[in-house]
């Protein structure tokens, strides 16, 4: 079987990469690997492809820096002459980027199987771009591999039991890369001593939805709350480029440890370490959990709602009131990571069984 795996973001290396080792593994499966080109930088994605030995991709699209719709069109067009040359029974996406809605479309229309790794996650804010192409990219998909029981119920409500499609609950990739790597990461990464950080308490943060950075009056509040528990914990902020880009405008004055994005390793152990974690990120609020931190989410709403309900996470939104009475409630929480959420790290296995048990042809 031949399968072509489209990623392009941050997210999705993280996501892929295990996927890609148990695809390895198996005779009988090749992956040919596609970078859009959504996320460029070094650091946002080259130092995943090292650490994390993601085969080197054998197509790299180089689409990013533009509006949603003519990013999504422009990978489109890419990936549907990817799709021509290669062939391909299944094409393989990851998440809620335009690079997988641009994926998904461009195999559905070519008739080949779609297969999507986080199905059936819903934040019910259709004003997010990533609900937007969760929403679509599930409903042209042949195979919906559901990383909780809550993304199989929310696809069992919209109908999907009655829609020639295939939906497991997999449990999830991300939980498999966490294990994985979090035996290296020690020794891989110097951050803490780097940083200063070594026996010191902080809180880790990350801020990068466009929820929250392309509204000023959301983005000042986040940035005056974490002024606050500045003064309280050091606060941590590795920064994405789009945050770094739309601070620098607006003249916020920042008095938290602003640092470059960091690789997986250097993630890891700064999750290990951190007091607690303070973001916007869905995959971060995960990985808050995996690694015992409580979470003070920077949003209204959150597609892992079983982390709230475990009392592991809480919603702040972005008022600075609540992001500082939400970190106070959360500082001391105790985190039980042994609660089976997701998976235990068997979710790639079973990614790759549903994928290798797909009928050829697409209903
Ligand atoms: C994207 C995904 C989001 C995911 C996130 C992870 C969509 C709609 N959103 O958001 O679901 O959670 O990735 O990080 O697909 N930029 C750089 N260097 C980079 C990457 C981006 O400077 O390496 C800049 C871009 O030029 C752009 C901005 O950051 O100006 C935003 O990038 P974009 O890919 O549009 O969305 P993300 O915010 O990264």
């Amino acid at each position: 079987m031949k399968i072509v795996t489209v990623v392009g973001a941050r997210p999705q290396f993280v996501k892929a990469a295990c996927v890609s080792r148990e695809i390895s593994r198996r005779s009988g499966i090749r992956e040919i690997l596609v970078h859009t080109g959504q996320h460029f930088d070094a650091n946002m994605s080259d130092v995943f492809f090292e650490e994390m030995e993601i085969p080197r991709p054998h197509y790299h699209l180089d689409v990013h820096s533009m509006n949603h719709g003519a990013m999504t069109g422009r990978m489109l067009e890419k990936i549907e002459s990817v799709l021509l040359e290669e062939d391909p029974e299944v094409v393989l996406v990851y998440g809620d980027t335009n690079s997988t809605l641009a994926g998904a479309l461009a195999a559905r229309k070519l008739h080949i199987n779609v297969v999507h790794v986080e199905a059936g996650l819903r934040s019910f804010n259709m004003r997010m771009p990533e609900e937007v192409n969760r929403v679509l990219t599930d409903r042209i998909s042949d195979l919906l591999c559901c990383p909780t029981q809550t993304a199989v119920e929310n696809l069992d409500r919209e109908g999907f039991s009655h829609l020639p499609c295939v939906v497991s609950r997999t449990g999830d990739v991300m939980q498999d890369a966490a294990l994985y790597y979090s035996r290296l990461s020690a020794d891989r990464s110097s951050v803490l001593s780097d940083l200063g950080l070594v026996g010191k308490a902080f809180a880790l943060c990350t801020v990068h939805r466009a929820e929250n950075t392309d509204d000023p009056v959301r983005l000042a509040n986040i940035v005056e709350a974490l002024n606050s528990i500045s003064a309280m914990l050091e606060v941590v902020v590795p920064l994405h480029p789009r945050t770094a880009k739309v601070l620098a405008a607006s003249g916020l004055n920042t008095f938290f440890k602003v640092i470059p994005p960091v690789g997986y390793f250097d993630m890891i152990e700064l999750l290990k370490a951190s007091q607690i974690v303070l973001t916007d990120s869905g995959g971060l609020q995960k990985e808050a959990f995996f690694f015992e931190s409580p979470c003070v989410t920077l949003r209204d709403e959150t597609e892992w709602v079983e982390l709230i309900e475990s009392g592991v996470n809480v919603l702040a939104g972005a008022s600075k009131e609540k992001i500082v009475s939400c970190f106070n409630l959360m500082m001391h929480r105790a985190v039980d990571a042994t609660l089976d959420l997701y998976g235990g790290g068997q979710a790639a296995v079973n990614v790759v069984n549903e994928v290798l048990s797909l009928k050829s042809t697409p209903g």
